[in-house]
């Protein structure tokens, strides 16, 4: 081969290495490298945004949809939600029916949100279409989403696509903070219930009172002196019980503690808001130098 053959050989190589690596750059700069397409169920935490972990925020940064069914997301979050394609669900979604898409675009706090008025198969069709797009979808809840979450339908109905959880601090793990509490060490039991009042279940609040170890009572707007009642069928009226509410917010986070003899005298059922967690039990009072 001539010295001018070779050059030319040379020259071709090089160009080819040079396209080669101008597609390799374009891939690395696509905004959808190293993504993975595919449904994502987030929790974001009970309180202020810096409760969320550092994979929930990354999510929420490269999601291509966010859904949540809650306003209150949308306000805790509006700095991070700006500028993305974010959806509110209504509840209609957690039931088992499909109702005809409707959406309204509607500002709330600058992030541009699309109330999705859709049911839960309409979105199931337009989840797994974005999937299929090469989208990430991201849903987002409150504390952890497998607490007490809306989302077990979840798990069928997108068993054949890329699913994953991620987990959130949960509004008890909050409210034991708050109350600079650990919720295993009281003078006789080591175990915490998690539980809420639903009467018409087997494992109702006071079979469960029966075992008098720490109870974390996720409220969902039941009756406070209807659980102050059931709990004193088993624990003893000197029993130390305390109500975190907005647990995980800086700014709004207040506890009332007693005992369940002098609670109800405290609260006032009717201001009550939806954010207050009951825990009752002697881990409360508890100090190790004294047992
Ligand atoms: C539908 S459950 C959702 C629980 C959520 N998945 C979690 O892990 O915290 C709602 C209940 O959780 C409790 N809760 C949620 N956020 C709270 C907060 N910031 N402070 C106190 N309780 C909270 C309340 O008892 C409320 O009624």
């Amino acid at each position: 081969m001539t010295l001018i053959a070779r050059l030319m050989h040379l020259q071709a190589a090089c160009q080819r290495l040079a396209v080669l690596l101008l597609f390799g750059m374009l891939l690395l700069w696509h905004p959808a490298y190293g993504k993975t397409a595919g449904v994502y169920l987030v929790g974001l935490g009970p309180g202020d945004p810096d409760l969320a972990t550092v994979k929930a925020m990354r999510l929420i940064e490269e999601a291509d949809i966010i859904y949540s069914l809650s306003k209150d997301i949308r306000e805790r979050f509006a700095a991070y939600l700006k500028g993305k394609d974010y959806r509110e669900l209504s509840e209609s979604v957690t039931r088992h029916h499909a109702r005809i898409a409707k959406t309204k675009a509607g500002k709330a706090k600058s992030v541009t949100v699309s109330k999705s008025d859709i049911g839960r198969e309409s979105l199931v069709v337009e989840v797994r279409q974005a999937v299929a797009q090469g989208k990430q979808v991201v849903f987002v809840d409150s504390g952890d989403p497998l607490i007490f979450g809306p989302w077990v339908w979840m798990f069928e109905e997108f068993k054949d696509v890329h699913l994953e959880v991620v987990p959130g601090i949960s509004s008890f793990n909050a409210g034991l903070a708050a109350l600079k509490r650990d919720g295993t060490w009281a003078s006789q039991t080591h175990s915490i219930i998690l539980t809420t009042d639903r009467p018409q279940s087997q494992d109702r609040l006071e079979a469960l009172a029966a075992h008098r170890c720490t109870m974390a009572i996720f409220t969902h707007r039941t009756d406070f002196a209807e659980i102050i009642r059931k709990l004193k069928m088993h624990y003893a009226s000197e029993t130390p019980i305390a109500v975190v509410f907005y647990a995980g917010y800086k700014d709004k986070q207040s506890i009332i503690s007693g005992n369940l003899d002098t609670i109800e005298s405290k609260i006032k059922p009717e201001s009550l808001p939806l954010e207050h967690i009951i825990f009752v039990g002697d881990f409360l009072t508890f100090h190790l130098n004294e047992n």
